[in-house]
């Protein structure tokens, strides 16, 4: 995506692709989309994909490819083990990030199981800018606890701040000398902190992170899954950073890491993930656990096709113009929203828009679980599904008792490449409506409620007969309109 300038003045993204494989898409009438709902549980992890119209539930897995990813597929190397391909993927791992050991596995959270299995014991206290689900999951299970040291603004929906993704760098240190930096196993920080928005850190706070680590003998872990986003955001919004090419950025965060994992679902736009350090010792422990968990050294669980399509996708990654699509496809959707007076979390981040349904929705109490109750609403008004990132997407503490999340967001996510211009509009036109509306809008209650991970896969019911009423209500102002 360029920064072409149109005659008329108007801002409008321009791709710097075209569009050559499409997927059909179908939009269901509004009644059948609130029974699609209903046998969904109102969990949008739970709705079939045959009934979506815009699946922006996640980037994971389903960015779009390019010609060149497609084409390296086919020349992929099968062989169980000591193919070709894994050695080129992990020469343009060392090309990239200039670390010797990869270490293959079958997705991002893959890693962080070995991660977590190798190094987090009982009583272990791991600090990180901001959690992720699957991240915060493995180190508890494993007897650890999660010490969250982000930045005032990080929860602040409307922000101009650039870098809400920061490590607050004195609470850091606070968080190591209260806990004794040998229970501190590793300090991890996420780019483009997934559950507050997409909200990069910059440079020079990874940097102070490195500083505090290097102070108190701690390895520094990078979650480079959504690190395109990040990069993109450092190059745009940092000082001093404006000149450095996107390789240069990469190669700075990676030098200042120990250990880096992603997921190739998100990084790289294929599936699959890895381990990269330059740490021999932390490859020797770690690799045992990959021949054990995921599969022989050179596939981790990959297929050889996906190891093809990540190299290219890393490739790719350092291209500007690719990885702007997504920031900037996300700023403009988030930008029309603002100017309709909708609430949405500002700056514009990476991986999607993010709607503040604290505020969408404020008469829905945090326990009825309004970002998951406004998911729903979206998905009958438009066929949209979207992803709650909110108290539903907690886990409750060891009592029993709820954990109220600091925000509750719906995450519309923009995979890269993905969606049109007029997709976007659509969407943004059913969420004004639904903004118009949002006091018909009810809460959620749990129907089957797992123990682990509930937002995956749990059921819920609508409080109330909102939902009803919400489709009566789109009839009269859409008439028969899909
Ligand atoms: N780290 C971050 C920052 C992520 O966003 C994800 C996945 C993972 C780790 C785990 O990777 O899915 O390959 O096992 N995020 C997905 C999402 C699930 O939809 O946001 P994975």
């Amino acid at each position: 995506m360029s920064e072409v300038r149109f005659f008329t003045g108007e801002t409008v993204p321009l791709e710097m692709h075209k569009v050559r494989i499409v997927q059909k898409l179908d939009l269901l009438p509004v009644e059948e989309r609130l029974k699609a709902m209903r046998e969904a549980g109102n969990n949008t992890f739970l709705l079939k994909n045959r009934d979506v119209f815009m699946d922006m539930l996640t980037d994971s897995g389903v960015n779009a490819m390019s010609d060149r990813q497609l084409a390296a597929m086919m020349t992929a190397d099968d062989s169980y083990a000591g193919s070709e391909t894994f050695y080129r993927l992990e020469a343009k791992i060392r090309e990239i990030f200039g670390m010797k050991y990869f270490l293959p596995a079958h997705q991002g959270r893959a890693c962080e199981n070995i991660l977590a299995k190798v190094y987090v014991k009982k009583g272990s206290v791991v600090p990180m800018n901001y959690h992720f689900t699957t991240t915060k999951s493995h180190i508890t299970l494993n007897g650890g606890r999660v010490e969250e040291v982000y930045i005032p603004e990080a929860l602040k929906a409307e922000s101009s701040y650039p870098f809400k993704g920061n490590a607050d760098i004195g609470r850091l240190e606070e968080v190591i000398k209260e806990n004794g930096p040998e229970n501190v196993p590793f300090v991890r920080m996420e780019a483009g902190t997934n559950l507050i928005g997409g909200q990069p850190f910059s440079l020079e706070n990874l940097r102070q992170v490195r500083r505090v680590c290097d102070k108190y003998g701690i390895k520094l872990v990078l979650d480079a899954s959504l690190l395109a986003d990040n990069l993109y955001f450092i190059k745009t919004r940092e000082h001093g950073c404006s000149s450095m090419s996107i390789r240069e950025i990469t190669r700075a965060m990676a030098d200042l890491s120990d250990i880096i994992y992603f997921s190739a679902r998100k990084l790289g736009c294929a599936r699959g993930g890895g381990i990269c350090t330059n740490d021999k010792a932390a490859a020797d422990a770690m690799k045992e656990l990959v021949t054990l968990y995921e599969g022989f050294l050179t596939y981790g669980g990959m297929s050889v096709r996906e190891m093809e399509a990540i190299a290219v996708g890393l490739d790719e990654t350092m291209d500007e113009n690719m990885i702007n699509q997504g920031p900037i496809f996300i700023a403009y959707m988030v930008d029309e929203l603002r100017k309709k007076g909708i609430p949405v979390v500002t700056p514009a981040g990476g991986l999607g828009c993010h709607i503040d349904a604290m505020e969408f929705v404020d008469h829905i109490p945090q326990d009825q679980y309004p970002a998951g109750a406004l998911a729903a609403a979206l998905y009958i008004a438009g066929g949209i599904r979207g992803m709650e990132r909110g108290t539903l997407s907690e886990q409750r503490d060891e009592d029993g008792n709820e954990v109220l999340s600091n925000m509750e967001l719906l995450r519309l996510a923009l995979p890269r490449r993905v969606f049109t211009m007029s997709q976007v509009k659509y969407a943004v036109d059913r969420i004004v409506w639904l903004y118009e509306n949002r006091h018909m809008i009810g809460g959620l209650a749990f129907v089957e409620e797992p123990k682990v991970l509930r937002f995956f896969f749990g059921r819920l019911e609508a409080i109330g007969d909102w939902q009803e009423k919400l489709v009566r209500k789109f009839r009269q102002d859409f008439g028969d309109s899909l």
